[in-house]
């Protein structure tokens, strides 16, 4: 007889209580233990705690697997308890590890791999090839795809409260009532202003109601937003750096003249000249020409495809020049300049940043980072046995991702915008995402590529880009080191069945089999899957921190940044007052709602998991820890050069200081 020794780790449990039996069976090389009980009630389901089991049995040889069990005792209620990893000392002095991370139901029969990463090419044990050949039969079965509407990003078939026992994590009980709890919080405290249809006497009298929370930054944007370098500045560092791009030439549905901007050039120098210096910068909302919004009251709320052209100058400054809310230019639709009458400019700035706002929200944020990491993650779950590299290294990013889109999918879509909070209004917002997703490249995800192919590699003060591109780099070392690892050469790529059906299944689920973008169908070298796997970690951690973690303190003061104006935009110039402003801000009762949704999103989860660090140990091997130990340096390093830039800024760009940075796209 040999002993064994079990050290059972639990995460989360619910329901503390000894009501369950808990049976462990190992199975090595040279055999499987008895199905032993763990002990008679006295397991521990307190949190976090490691207990010790002993199971006596005959030398089992190499150990392959575990199987735990729980079954009932009596009739008493179920414990939820998550059991996070199960470590055994054999008689031969290993530590042998099995990660699980999953909460266990009754009746179910766990069958656990140890630590050690194997592609399908590495296994050569019976009862191993057996075991992962059930896992990625099963797995397909399980997670599907399902069409959310049609030309969007699939998503999982799940509903929140059905999700399978391994990507739901400690947070989902909490994770409803915490989003509501927070959402209704914020509600309480603005009361007396909820639902009410009047719109504000003044901006003041806005300002000074919503002093209940602030933070610095918003602060400072409640006081500079109508300056217009600040408001440069935005589409470089605010919540939406996706949209500018250098401007080469000037496009023919904005015909901005030499005479129009000539006033705000530097002396000496000509529209054409600063173009040819690469000093003009547009963004254009082409995409939301002609989409349905919502209707009140018999009217379409506005949304202006606006153009806005930027000069940077030679300070470094990025300010707006020029100014149009359609794509069409005409007499109804003039090009408004700096030198308009003051509220004309101002009312214009606020067109555009609305546009930039409803991009925002259903591009940016919620297309590019949760959809997309929604695809990664079930491509992920359907593809990989729990023993895969790739799900080793990927699954951490996307521990949160399920719960929170089928948690706040609603949220998201719903009070985000003009644009959804009718079926009418859901139909605009699934064109808009239809629109963006046939023009996606793998490039716009790519932020090196991203990068250059809007001509921004120069610009100064773009925080955005110089922080991203540092973590970009630290990621893509990290993910060529792990690897590595795994795949030493091209042929282990091209013959990794998982693999390739793991990016087969992303490029038709997740961009609809578009051959125009430039994604990958298949994988032939590991430098094309270090690049992939490179994006989806951005993706799913750095790209959502840069479009997530900011809301607050740029949409806060919801002039900044409207998601919903109510009045048509000017048609000729000089007849704005502030009556106009204040009748095409959202009402009382709107702004209020849109405050009170910029407080839930950038709210930090107490138990968030930050960039780069991997609680859960599922690769067992020393040279993966070592590499994930040297990533984790590399970010310290990147995080202390931030904190040492922002100290020199009056805004501080702290949206990708690692220790900022979720692993997962989590709310
Ligand atoms: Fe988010």
């Amino acid at each position: 007889m040999a002993m064994y020794q079990v050290h059972v780790t639990t995460g989360d449990t619910l329901l503390a209580g000894t009501n369950d039996h808990v049976f462990v069976t190992l199975v090595g090389t040279n055999g499987e233990s008895e199905r032993t009980e763990l002990n008679n009630y006295g397991i521990d389901f307190r949190p976090n705690q490691t207990s010790t089991y002993p199971v006596n049995t005959q030398p089992l040889g190499h150990l392959l697997l575990i199987k735990l069990e729980i079954s009932q005792y009596l009739y008493l209620p179920e414990n939820q308890w998550f059991c996070s990893k199960i470590v055994v000392d054999t008689p031969e002095g290993e530590a042998v590890l099995f990660p699980c991370h999953r909460w266990l139901t009754r009746g179910e029969v766990l069958e656990l791999r140890g630590a050690k990463a194997t592609k399908e090419s590495d296994d050569d044990h019976p009862l191993l090839i057996e075991h992962r050949k059930r896992e990625v039969t099963k797995r397909p079965e399980l997670y599907q795809w399902k069409e959310y509407t049609e030309g969007i990003p699939h998503i999982t078939n799940f509903e929140m409260s059905e999700l399978p026992s391994e990507v739901r994590f400690s947070l989902s009980k909490g994770l409803e009532f915490t989003f509501l709890k927070e959402f209704t919080k914020a509600e309480l405290k603005l009361k007396g202003l909820f639902g009410s249809e009047e719109s504000w006497e003044c901006l003041e009298s806005m300002k000074n109601t919503l002093t209940f929370k602030t933070s610095p930054t918003a602060e400072y944007v409640a006081e500079h937003w109508k300056d217009d370098a600040f408001y440069g500045y935005q589409f470089l560092n605010g919540v939406n750096p996706s949209i500018i791009r250098n401007c080469p030439l000037m496009p023919s549905n904005f015909p901005v003249t030499e005479e129009m901007v000539q006033p705000f050039l530097e002396p000496g120098t000509s529209l054409q000249q600063e173009i040819q210096k690469g000093n003009l910068f547009l963004c254009d909302y082409k995409s939301l020409e002609g989409l349905q919004t919502l209707v009140v009251a018999g009217n379409s709320l506005p949304l202006t495809a606006a153009l806005c052209l930027m000069y940077l100058d030679t300070a470094g400054t990025l300010k707006p020049i020029a100014i149009q809310l359609g794509q069409e230019p005409s007499e109804k639709c003039p090009i408004f300049i700096p030198s308009d009458p003051e509220l004309d400019w101002l009312l214009v700035k606020m067109f555009v940043k609305n546009a930039d706002s409803v991009i925002h929200q259903i591009i940016s944020h919620l297309m590019n980072t949760h959809l997309l990491a929604e695809v990664f993650a079930v491509a992920t779950m359907r593809h990989f046995p729990d023993v895969h590299p790739l799900y080793k290294l990927l699954t951490p990013h996307f521990r949160y991702t399920l719960q929170i889109n089928t948690a706040a999918r609603v949220v998201l879509l719903g009070p985000t915008g003009l644009l959804s909070k009718s079926s009418a209004g859901n139909e605009g917002t699934n064109e808009l995402m239809r629109r963006y997703l046939a023009e996606t490249t793998y490039s716009s995800l790519c932020l090196p590529d991203n990068i250059a192919d809007r001509g921004l590699q120069n610009i100064p003060n773009f925080y955005y880009r110089d922080d991203g591109l540092k973590l970009w780099t630290a990621i893509n070392r990290f993910v060529w080191a792990m690897l590595g690892l795994y795949y030493p050469t091209d042929d282990e790529v091209s013959g990794d069945a998982e693999l390739q059906r793991w990016i087969q299944d992303i490029f038709t689920k997740g961009f609809l089999g578009n051959r125009r973008s430039g994604m990958p169908e298949s994988f032939i070298t590991v430098e094309e899957v270090v690049k992939f796997v490179t994006m989806v970690i951005f993706t799913t951690s750095a790209q959502h921190a840069a479009v997530n973690s900011g809301q607050f303190d740029y949409n806060s003061w919801v002039p900044n940044n409207p998601l919903q104006l109510r009045r048509a935009p000017p048609t000729t110039k000089g007849q704005v007052t502030m009556e106009t402003i204040l009748e095409t801000l959202p009402n009382i009762g709107d702004t209020v709602d849109f405050i009170a949704l910029s407080s839930v999103l950038h709210k930090k989860y107490t138990d968030s998991v930050v960039l780069g660090s991997y609680p859960e140990e599922r690769f067992g091997e020393p040279a993966a820890k070592q590499i994930i130990e040297n990533f984790q340096e590399e970010l310290s390093s990147i995080e202390e050069r931030i904190i040492e830039r922002n100290a020199t800024l009056d805004v501080p760009y702290c949206y990708l200081q690692p220790s900022e940075i979720e692993n997962s796209v989590s709310i």
